[in-house]
């Protein structure tokens, strides 16, 4: 396995009885691109156990962040759920992934697509100043079950606008599109069905999506990747591959 180093838990938060976010210290020389991810993991009967995630801090702070699923008989997520303040944990020592925006064309809007924890490399991108200088438009869409679901909301909404450094950006180009399947709210349905019936579009005020104009990250379950990769197929959309820009990317590391 790739070098690992220890780190501290600097906090835990429980969003609700499935999803958690924690920080960690951050080894100096930990370079990473917005969207990479990294193998996070504890020693488990003296072995590390290990899964990839996604980093959602941005890459210029001092503490990395993870948001995570529980999973109560889960290997890992079992026992990672549990951790405290001062805890250590083991973080992969090269972050990679094929979820970055110097895989993209050029654009005017950019569209990033999560479900449930796939919002995690998202938080990362929207806290990089740099995708306001590349795209216009930059809509974030998460799409869950339950209105808790949606952790972060707050933060997207009322922090973020307020930050000292891009607050601004925020502001006039960070377009927000929460969406839930289970229950009642602003915005109802799956990701797939609002973009092929046109929802997302008309309810944003953004034309349907072109080739010249529109790229997209996907992040999410394995289903939630294939039925969206096969929406933008159906347009025409390429996706990025082998390191040839294309319209649209995904994390190859997290598809089955
Ligand atoms: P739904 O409630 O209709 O299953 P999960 O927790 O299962 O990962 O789901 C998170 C969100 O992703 C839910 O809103 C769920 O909708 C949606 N979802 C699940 N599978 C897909 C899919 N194949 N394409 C698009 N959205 C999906």
């Amino acid at each position: 396995m790739a070098a690992v180093s220890k780190q501290s838990v600097t906090s835990v938060h429980h969003w609700n009885e499935t999803l958690f976010s924690f920080t960690t210290t951050r080894d100096k020389s930990l370079r990473f691109e917005n969207g990479h991810f990294v193998m996070v993991g504890m020693e488990v009967e003296g072995r590390p156990l290990m899964r990839a995630y996604s980093i959602a801090s941005a890459n210029y702070e001092e503490e990395l962040e993870f948001f995570s699923i529980k999973v109560q008989d889960g290997p890992l997520t079992s026992r990672l759920q549990n951790i405290r303040i001062g805890d250590e944990l083991l973080i992969s020592s090269k972050p990679t992934g094929t979820l970055v925006a110097d895989h993209l064309l050029p654009g005017r809007n950019l569209y990033l697509l999560s479900t449930g924890t796939g919002l995690a490399p998202f938080m990362s991108i929207i806290r990089d100043p740099d995708i306001y200088e590349r795209f216009e438009k930059v809509i974030l869409v998460h799409g869950v079950r339950r209105i808790v679901d949606l952790a972060y909301h707050e933060m997207i909404t009322n922090e973020l606008p307020q930050n000292e450094f891009f607050g601004d950006q925020v502001q006039n180009q960070l377009i927000y599109y929460p969406t839930v399947t289970r229950e009642d709210f602003i915005h109802n349905g799956r990701i797939t069905d609002l973009m092929l019936n046109g929802k997302l579009f008309s309810d944003i005020g953004l034309p349907v999506p072109n080739l010249d104009n529109d790229r997209f990250m996907l992040c999410g379950s394995t289903a939630m990747l294939k039925d969206t990769c096969k929406v933008l197929d159906g347009w025409e959309f390429k996706e990025s591959r082998h390191g040839i820009k294309g319209h649209y990317v995904i994390e190859r590391a997290f598809v089955d």
